[in-house]
């Protein structure tokens, strides 16, 4: 199957009460633990590649990879999204390099002014088969290429549901990304983690049938965060989105999770462990290797708390 974009999943996702799984990817290791947990659960897939991915690893590197995952599962629906793409040209180069879906992150200007970046990428990808995922409020947290917002702002930047059948309406977008008090990275809560899902049910009943996105969505997992304390890191305050509650919305109009933080973790804590344990280590095959089971593990779990797995052939 070639890569596909994300309207059958998501009708699916919706219908069925369950989220597909978007996950960053950044080189061959994190592509290969995710696809290898994909297979096996047989579950559909969206990787996503952001700006810095592609600055890192280069355009031309990241989609030969995914071209082969593609080719080597023909039985798995994968759709290729750009993650938080900042403008229309940004938009535009994505989607005549192949892309299935782009997501064009215009939160951060006022209404209209979203709405007429959002529109034109609309254009534009609709032409060529291609989908759009624009966002309604702002996320926090500060990646290296996506700025949010701090986290003592985050309810100041709920998406509103007042505005969501205008912006949607104008725009002709295909899904939404809405801010309901996550963010981005390991540290998401000072205190209790805390999800707006009055607001995703409001916007629900105001667009039903409509798929949302919920970014920073990595669950911070216990396992990672203790491996990367123990082993000579520093993040005792880590925390993110319990998944119990990953699961909750993803039961909701959410049609796709972001997961980015959670795959991070788990590489750098099974290199560390190996640093850790074996000091004389250094062939790249034995702490990328590790780094890359755990990756698999780790979604092959997430596509359970998504309700994804086994859940192919039906978005194929
Ligand atoms: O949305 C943020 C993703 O985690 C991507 O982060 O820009 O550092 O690749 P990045
Ligand atoms: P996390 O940092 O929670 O993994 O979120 C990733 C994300 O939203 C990518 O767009
Ligand atoms: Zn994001």
């Amino acid at each position: 199957m070639a890569l596909v974009n994300t309207k059958k999943m998501f009708e699916m996702a919706y219908k069925n009460g369950y989220a597909v799984g978007a996950f960053n990817v950044n080189n061959m290791e994190i592509t290969q633990g995710i696809i290898e947990a994909i297979a096996e659960e047989k579950a559909p897939l969206i990787l996503q590649v952001s700006r810095g991915a592609r600055e890192y690893a280069k355009n031309s590197y990241l989609k030969a990879i995914i071209n082969v995952v593609v080719e080597e599962n023909p039985d798995i629906p994968i759709a290729i999204n750009l993650d938080h793409g900042d403008t229309f040209e940004t938009c535009k180069q994505f989607v005549d390099d192949g892309f299935t879906s782009v997501m064009i992150d215009a939160s951060n200007k006022p209404f209209e002014e979203n709405i007429a970046i959002t529109k034109k990428v609309v254009e534009y990808a609709h032409a060529r088969d291609v989908v759009v995922e624009a966002e309604l409020g702002q996320l926090g947290g500060i990646e290296e290429d996506v700025v949010g917002v701090s986290e003592d702002d985050i309810s100041k930047h709920m998406a509103d549901p007042n505005q969501v059948e205008e912006f949607v309406e104008k725009s002709g977008v295909d899904s939404l990304a809405v801010a309901i008090g996550t963010s981005h990275g390991a540290f998401k809560f000072k205190k209790e983690p805390k999800l707006a899902f009055d607001v995703i049910q409001e916007i629900s009943e105001k667009l039903p049938g409509f798929p949302l996105v919920m970014h920073g969505s990595s669950s911070v997992l216990k396992e990672f965060k203790d491996l990367i304390n123990k082993y000579g890191g520093d993040m005792p305050n880590a925390m993110g989105v319990p998944e119990e509650a990953v699961s909750k919305a993803a039961k909701m109009a959410i049609c796709k999770v972001n997961i980015d933080t959670d795959l991070r973790m788990a590489l750098t804590a099974k290199i560390r462990q190996v640093f850790a344990e074996k000091p004389g280590e250094f062939d790249p095959r034995k702490y990328l290797g590790p780094g890359r089971a755990a990756i698999k593990e780790m979604v092959k779990h997430k596509l359970h708390v998504l309700g994804c797995a086994g859940k192919a052939a039906e978005c194929a």
